[in-house]
């Protein structure tokens, strides 16, 4: 069967479509229900199956004779240290870290915070986890303990798996002191800690909760997997939204499975024993899919990268990587991409590597401008591949499936729908659109397996932000169209998210720390594009009547406070002091508008603006700070 006709079976007969690719995982129970509803009315996948995750990413693969074969390259070029791990090593250690959590008093129903840089131990705990049912919550160790500690009230874990530190390109980041910060910020306190020491120099301070990891390893036993119920939330993974309050994404056990089964071989097409390489990070949705979950289940060999695409040492470390592990497949995000074409723009660095191994390149994370997917093409003889997807779909939700067909690649586009995924493009009212309109991205009920079943103990959000703006559909937060040949077309978000360098951000949330500066009177904060990393953010501050603080201290006392409270992965960098906010008459704060005149795109002012000449004022202000489309540089 051709694309067009599997596509069209996955919608018309989601059941049988699903309960086929079921086979293709091991189940302690076979389900038998394959697709239900929950209480609220929302489609459960296989409801009544029974499984470990754990189990089929590793214990599986030594039953059935590949225990030698490597599970992960970990590959630091931040510490000069590459090692490699086989499917009997990664299990052992995993076995016996899981039954060290189980002698720490952690059980089936528990959750655990991990809050690691990239490295294997971090695979480790997330495995160790769903290996005896305990539900684990990465949090990117990019996040202030302001962010983290939210997190921990959130989801009230009884333990915290770390390391002692992570490096950044060229300085160390202690992590045990900012887990020991938020843990005093928090509420809900874990009743332990457990600590990878990497003996790196960091301070590690010592806290009663404390356990080292090493230790508690090698003084416990393996134990077996416990299965769990296909529903059973294998992970809670918190992801920005409109609010200062990020939304915990939970993802069911069974259908995440079966789908991450089904995307490495139909969408990647990938096969087994091949080399995949994520470059992403575990504290993001693509490092728990496609850098732990799938290629482990799909027995592939999985690189587990801690370093950037740049000055580690070079813009010649991505490829390195392809020739030395020999990657069949990889993924990124345009960022990275955008990075190494700034540093090697004639593409020197490639010619000297061997890539051939290299099948496909994937990109997703972020809108793929066109002068990089054509950079990338000129130099690079691969399909590369842009897919569209989000930390609430797990999993790809428009794509080239590479396993299905050759691959039709139409700049611009994401390519068609994914098997499972009912597409359409909505007005306001909750109208199709017409080809070639723009409006809103929303996918019609039931979303196929593996995709969000809730928010974290919050049902009424999660009906209120996906449910319930378009009855019967699955709101993506994303704008686009279509065009006549069905490929999609993404815009951008419709909402206060912004993409910056690939990480999810919200904007209301940084509004929220802006708001709490002394001197502020009222703010707002957009995305505005950015060369590099896609988009960053700008914050228009009106001080109090009366405040003669300089924009210089303004900016930097600002600039100081975000990254205290979100991290500096958050690139707030421009703060300008403006005398008044663009309205509307009835005093919502035109931010679109302000973005257009920042992009310097086709700027049009609202009919309910409240006064007109503040465009003028805010474009004056832009050019004396040089920012966005005024920047000289
Ligand atoms: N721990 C601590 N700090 C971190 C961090 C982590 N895990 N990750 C990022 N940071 C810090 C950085 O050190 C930097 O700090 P600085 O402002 O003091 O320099 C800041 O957060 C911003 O980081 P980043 O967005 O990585 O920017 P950069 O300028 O260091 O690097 C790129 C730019 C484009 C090379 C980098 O963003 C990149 O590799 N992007 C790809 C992202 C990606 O793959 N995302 C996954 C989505 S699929
Ligand atoms: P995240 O949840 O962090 O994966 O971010 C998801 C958001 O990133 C989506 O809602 C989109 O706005 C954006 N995004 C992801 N992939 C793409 C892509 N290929 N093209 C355009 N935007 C994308």
């Amino acid at each position: 069967m051709n694309y067009k006709e599997i596509y069209q079976k996955s919608l018309h007969q989601p059941e049988a479509f699903w309960a086929e690719q079921a086979k293709a995982i091991d189940w302690y129970n076979t389900p038998s229900v394959i697709l239900s509803e929950d209480e609220n009315g929302y489609p459960l996948w296989f409801k009544d199956g029974e499984l470990n995750i754990c189990y089929l990413a590793l214990d599986k693969h030594i039953q059935d004779g590949y225990g030698e074969q490597i599970a992960i390259i970990y590959d630091s070029p931040v510490t000069q240290n590459i090692k490699k791990y086989t499917f009997n090593e990664v299990k052992s250690e995993v076995a016996r870290l899981a039954g060290g959590l189980i002698s720490l008093g952690l059980k089936k129903g528990d959750t655990a915070v991990i809050y690691m840089p990239m490295i294997p131990q971090a695979v480790f705990g997330m495995l160790a986890c769903a290996r005896i049912g305990v539900t684990h919550s990465v949090v990117f160790g990019g996040f202030a303990p302001h962010e983290l500690a939210i997190r921990i009230d959130d989801c009230k874990p009884r333990a915290i798996i770390t390391a002692s530190s992570g490096i950044e390109i060229d300085r160390l980041i202690a992590y045990k002191p900012l887990v020991d910060e938020a843990i005093a910020l928090a509420n809900h306190k874990p009743k332990k800690v457990i600590v990878f020491n990497r003996k790196l120099g960091a301070r590690v301070p010592f806290k009663k909760y404390d356990v080292d990891y090493d230790a508690l390893v090698y003084g416990s036993e393996e134990v077996p997997c416990v299965p769990v119920n296909a529903t059973h939330p294998l992970y809670v993974l918190y992801t920005s939204g409109t609010t200062g309050k990020p939304k915990g994404i939970v993802r069911d056990t069974g259908g995440y499975a079966v789908v991450l089964k089904y995307s490495m071989q139909y969408i990647y097409g990938i096969k087994e024993n091949e080399v995949f390489w994520a470059a992403s990070d575990v504290g993001w949705v693509v490092g728990h899919s496609y850098i732990v979950y799938a290629p482990l289940i799909n027995r592939n060999t999985t690189v587990i990268f801690e370093g950037k695409p740049i000055r580690t040492p070079d813009a010649s470390t991505f490829w390195r990587v392809i020739e030395q592990h020999k990657v069949n497949v990889m993924f990124t995000a345009p960022t990275a991409i955008r990075a190494i074409k700034k540093e090697d723009p004639n593409g020197e660095f490639i010619k000297q590597y061997d890539l051939s191994s290299l099948k496909t390149q994937f990109l997703a994370g972020e809108r793929c401008d066109l002068a990089t997917l054509e950079w990338y093409l000129e130099h690079i003889p691969v399909p590369a591949i842009d897919h569209w997807w989000q930390t609430e779909s797990g999993w790809p939700m428009v794509a080239n499936m590479m396993g299905i067909e050759k691959p039709i690649i139409k700049p611009g586009s994401v390519g068609k729908a994914v098997c499972g995924y009912d597409i359409k493009i909505f007005n306001d009212k909750g109208e199709e659109l017409s080809q070639n309109e723009e409006g809103y991205v929303v996918i019609k009920l039931p979303l196929p397996p593996g995709t969000l079943i809730d928010l974290w103990k919050d049902t009424p959000r999660f009906k209120a932000g996906y449910l319930n703006k378009f009855p019967g559909y699955y709101f993506s937060g994303d704008g686009g169209y279509k065009d006549e040949e069905d490929f999609i077309f993404i815009t951008g978000r419709v909402d206060d998210v912004i993409n910056v360098a690939g990480h999810r951000l919200s904007t209301a949330e940084m509004e929220e720390i802006v708001a709490s500066h002394y001197s502020v009177a009222e703010c707002a904060v957009i995305g505005i594009n950015d060369e590099l990393k896609g988009q960053i953010p700008l914050a228009l501050v009106v001080n109090k009547t009366g405040d003669e603080i300089e924009h210089f201290q303004l900016e930097q006392e600002i600039v100081k406070l975000v990254r205290q409270q979100i991290g500096a992965v958050a690139s707030l960098r421009n703060v300008v002091i403006v005398q008044r906010l663009p309205k509307t008459r009835s005093g919502k704060i035109l931010r679109k508008l302000m973005r257009t005149i920042a992009d310097g795109e086709n700027v049009q002012i609202p009919s309910t603006i409240d006064d007109e000449d503040i465009v003028e004022e805010i474009i004056a202000v832009l050019k004396k700070y040089e920012i966005g489309v005024y920047n000289k540089k």
